[in-house]
């Protein structure tokens, strides 16, 4: 497999070709935004820890079912991955609330969902992500009711697969993204499972190991993802 042009640079991860139609290389960086990327830092080796995190997470996913993206680690920043042809919209699983969730309903942070909520939020940064129902998503054409049923059952079944995991780890997954896209016509789980794009609060105290530490300003950021890695015995 060789790597060759950079296709396509996003917030924290870059993407390149290789020789394989069918395949692409991520590469994730240090690179930290927050907020649409209005607030942006460099991580000292979070490029590193996410990349090794996702490849553990992705793999549990494909072993309970869920198909995915990710072929294998190349690097200590770098893995292969199927080429998907994305659908721009987010799905958003929550467990307890917390974020736009509770600023969107003035509700207080920390109570638990049951059944856990689905949301649908545009991937579109210049206008903040908005937040979208499943008509919007069939009408524009974004997916259809067959793909966004599949996108929907897929998330309920990581959250299945991930809420267990995490708390055999000492950790409520409190919310988390999910981003789908096709391959040869089948809806597969894209993009990356990190502590960027969930939120995970040690079960006992509550403390936020997760982007909300970067988002919040509360220190020690990448300190608490290789916390919860070691605690999910994911090789670093
Ligand atoms: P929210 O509370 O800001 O809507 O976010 C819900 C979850 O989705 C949270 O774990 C963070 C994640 N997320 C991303 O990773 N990227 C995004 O662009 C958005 C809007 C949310
Ligand atoms: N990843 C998005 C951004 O950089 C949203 C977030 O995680 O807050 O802006």
């Amino acid at each position: 497999m060789e790597k060759r042009a950079e296709l396509y640079r996003g917030k924290a991860k870059s993407v390149y070709a290789t020789d394989d139609a069918d395949r692409l290389v991520l590469l994730f960086r240090n690179d930290t935004s927050a907020f649409d990327g209005k607030k942006v830092e460099q991580l000292e080796r979070k490029g590193a820890v996410n990349n090794k995190f996702n490849a553990f997470i992705m793999e549990k996913l494909e072993a309970a079912g869920v198909p995915t993206q990710f072929d294998r680690l190349l690097s200590d920043t770098e893995c292969l991955v199927k080429k998907l042809e994305m659908i721009p919209v987010e799905c958003v699983v929550r467990n307890y609330t917390a974020g736009s969730l509770v600023r969107r309903l003035g509700i207080e942070e920390g109570r638990e969902l049951v059944p856990p909520t689905f949301e649908l939020f545009l991937k579109n940064d210049a206008l903040g992500d908005p937040f979208i129902n499943e008509s919007h998503v069939i009408s524009f054409g974004w997916a259809n009711a067959e793909q966004l049923a599949r996108m929907k059952a897929l998330s309920v079944k990581v959250n299945e697969v991930l809420s267990a995991l995490f708390s055999d780890a000492g950790l409520l997954l409190v919310d988390f993204k999910l981003e789908f896209g096709l391959f040869h016509g089948e809806i597969v789980l894209g993009d990356e499972f990190s502590p960027d794009g969930c939120r995970l609060w040690d079960k006992e105290t509550r403390k936020k190991m997760d982007k909300d530490r970067f988002r919040q300003g509360l220190g020690d950021v990448i300190e608490a993802y290789e916390e919860v890695a070691v605690r999910l015995g994911v090789p670093l």
